[in-house]
Order: structure tokens, then sequence, then C-alpha cells
């Protein structure tokens, strides 16, 4: 079969048929032929397995035919050889906290051949079977910092805002680790074929504009600034009160989540400056057809008028999606529904 470039095109600004379409946590336990492998591995034995995560990357494409796969592994695989104890249960616990100036010197630089080896495998074997573009993908500083401080998710992020504005030196160690590691991860997938790269700043949106001005935004330009040989989409949830910053950042495509509307963001971005991913909320997949198809017509009108458009949901989707929503929605972009 011929490759389909349709993501490509769109990263690229071109003028395409039409946006080309991902789910955000594609593969997962929302389908059968997952949980079916899950049931004989840990999340994280799954996570460490070349074998099995390219046969699980590779699920959501036979069965609806995205444009693009995204490599399975999760933002925090990559953050256990910096030296946490990570475990899966199925949301992420870690057992040693960073909450020190001794614990963050501690951490120690992650280096991708070196030290998650079986993730570049998966994406030079993915990249060898597919006939779509893959994107690799990492957390970004900030959120993956969340999970080191707090220990797992949090309410309030109190231990990480307080560690900002009581230790800025233990928290400026650990940051300046993480975003060369990710840095470091990101090249690494791109340089093993990676065609496109996303970083997620899922909880970037807990601290006020003032806060991730100066505490977020210089790390994620470092790595936007020194990224090379592919484009890079940066997806921040709950930021649209400070898209104005994010709107420095010279990387290709943002993601938008689904309480903005796209043409908001791009108003508030920098009209006409990135290719906006989005916005269709996840939980909206629970409802009807009739539902699914009105949003769904809504967000692509909307999408006519940006530089391009990647049809997406505005975050993950959940375990409880029923299948024939998923399907639908994808014929529904295509315009075969
Ligand atoms: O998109 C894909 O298909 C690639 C796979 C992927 C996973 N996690 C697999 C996963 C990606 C891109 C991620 C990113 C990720 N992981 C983020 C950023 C995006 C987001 O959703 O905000 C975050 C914050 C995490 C951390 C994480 N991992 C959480 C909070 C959880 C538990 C929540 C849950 O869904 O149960 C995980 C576990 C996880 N990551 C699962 C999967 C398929 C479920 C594990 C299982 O099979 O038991």
């Amino acid at each position: 079969m011929a490759f389909n470039d349709i993501l490509l095109r769109t990263m690229n600004g071109e003028k395409v048929e039409r946006p080309p379409v991902w789910f955000m946590r594609q593969a997962g336990r929302y389908m059968d032929e997952y949980r079916a492998i899950r049931s004989k591995v840990s999340f994280l034995e799954l996570c460490k397995s070349p074998e099995l995560c390219t046969e699980v990357t590779l699920q959501p494409i036979r069965a609806f035919g995205f444009d693009n796969a995204i490599l399975f592994s999760d933002i925090l695989v990559p953050i256990e050889p910096m030296g946490v104890e990570l475990d899966f249960n199925p949301a992420p616990v870690i057992a040693n906290p960073v909450r020190t100036l001794a614990d963050a010197d501690k951490l120690r630089e992650m280096d991708p051949e070196k030290d998650v080896p079986y993730v570049l495998e998966t994406v030079r074997r993915l990249v060898k079977a597919l006939d779509v573009p893959l994107i690799g993908f990492s957390g970004a500083p900030f959120t993956l910092a969340c999970y080191m401080v707090e220990g797992s998710g949090s309410k309030n992020y109190e231990h990480i805002k307080t560690m900002i504005h009581t230790n800025p030196d233990a928290y400026r160690v650990m940051m300046e680790k993480l975003a060369n590691s990710t840095l470091k991860y990101l090249q690494a997938q791109i340089d093993n074929g990676a065609h496109v790269v996303q970083m997620f700043d899922t909880w970037a949106g807990v601290v006020s504009p003032y806060d991730y001005e100066k505490f977020i935004f210089p790390y994620v330009k470092h790595i936007v600034d020194n990224i090379k040989g592919a484009p890079l989409i940066y997806f921040a949830k709950d930021s649209f009160s400070f898209f104005d910053i994010i709107g420095k950042l010279n990387c290709a495509g943002m993601g938008v989540d689904w309480k903005t509307r796209l043409t908001d963001a791009d108003e508030r971005l920098g009209k006409g400056k990135y290719v906006l991913q989005g916005n269709f909320d996840p939980v909206q997949l629970f409802g009807s057809k009739e539902s699914i198809k009105e949003t769904a017509l809504k967000i692509l009108d909307e999408g006519k008028d940006l530089k391009g458009h990647i049809f997406n949901l505005g975050h993950g989707i959940l375990p409880p999606t029923p299948r024939e929503n998923v399907d639908y929605l994808v014929k529904i972009v295509k315009g075969e529904a």
C-alpha cells in the first residue's frame, strides 16, 4: 500500500483534502485486543517489550484506519532510569518522591540508547511495519516533575508548588535534568525514524500564568528550540489562559483541549501560526451518534480556517468508550459517515 502522508502534509502547512485523524491514547483498554495482551503481562512489562508494544501500536491502525500511529509507551517510562521507583496500579505511583535538593541532586540524566533501548527498538520496528507516519512522544518536564514530586496524581499539587516557592534550587536542578533528558529522548525517537513528536504537558494548567511563564515555559522552549529533524506538537491541557505565552514557541503544532474553540485558540496563539490539533471531548464519545456527528461537524468547520487541522480528541480516550463510536467518529472525519 502507498504511504499515507496526509499528517505530514498537514504539518507542513499544505492544503489537504480533509484533516488527518488520530486519537490520543488510541491504543488501550477500550479495545479487546489490548486487554487480551495486558491480561498476560503487567503494564511496565508491556512497555519494555518491543514485540508487544509494536503489536499494541498497530491494533488501532488496523481496527479504525487512523492516519498515523503513536508509539505505545508511557510518559513515565523514561523517568524510571533517572532514579525513581515507578509502578502502575493502573495509575502511576512513585515510591521515592523527589522533595529536597539532595533528592534532586541524586537524579541521573537519562541516556536513551543505554537506559530505554526497548523504546528505540520499538520505534525502528514500527517505522518498518507501518504505511502511515509514526508519532513519538514524551511528557513535558513539568508534567513529569509533578509525578516525581507528588509521587502520584494529585488534587492540589501542593508538594511541587511548595517546592517551586520555597526550594527553587531543588526545582531547578530537577527540571534541568528533566529538560535535558526529554530533549535527548525525543531526539533519539526522531533519529530512529519517528516522523513527528508530541510533548504532553497534561498538568501545566494547574499553575498560574505567572508561574507558567517563569517556572515552566523556559524548559519547554529549550526543548522546542533544540529539537531537530521532525515537527513537534506541544499539548498543554487547560492552558488557554496563557496561550499568549505559549504562542511564543517556534514549534509546528499545538494541541487544544475540548474546553477551547479551535478558532479562539488560533486567535490567542497567533493567527495562522500553528497547525492545531483537537478538540473533540473524549467523554462525548459516550453520547449518541447524532450528537457525535453534530459536534464533529462544528469542529471540522472551525478547522477549515486554520493553517492546518489535525482532528483529535481534546484529551485521551477513556477505557469505557464504545468502540463503535470511535469507528463512527473516524468515518465522519474521513467523509465516510
Ligand atoms: O496514545 C497512545 O495510544 C500511546 C500510549 C500512551 C499511554 N500513556 C499509555 C497508557 C500515552 C501517549 C500516554 C501518555 C500519558 N501517560 C500521559 C499524558 C497524556 C494524558 O493522558 O494526559 C499521562 C499524564 C500519563 C500518566 C499515566 N499513565 C496515567 C495517569 C495512567 C493511569 C490512568 C489510566 O488510564 O488508567 C497511565 C497508565 C497508562 N498509560 C495506560 C495506558 C494504556 C493504562 C495502563 C493499563 O493498561 O493498565
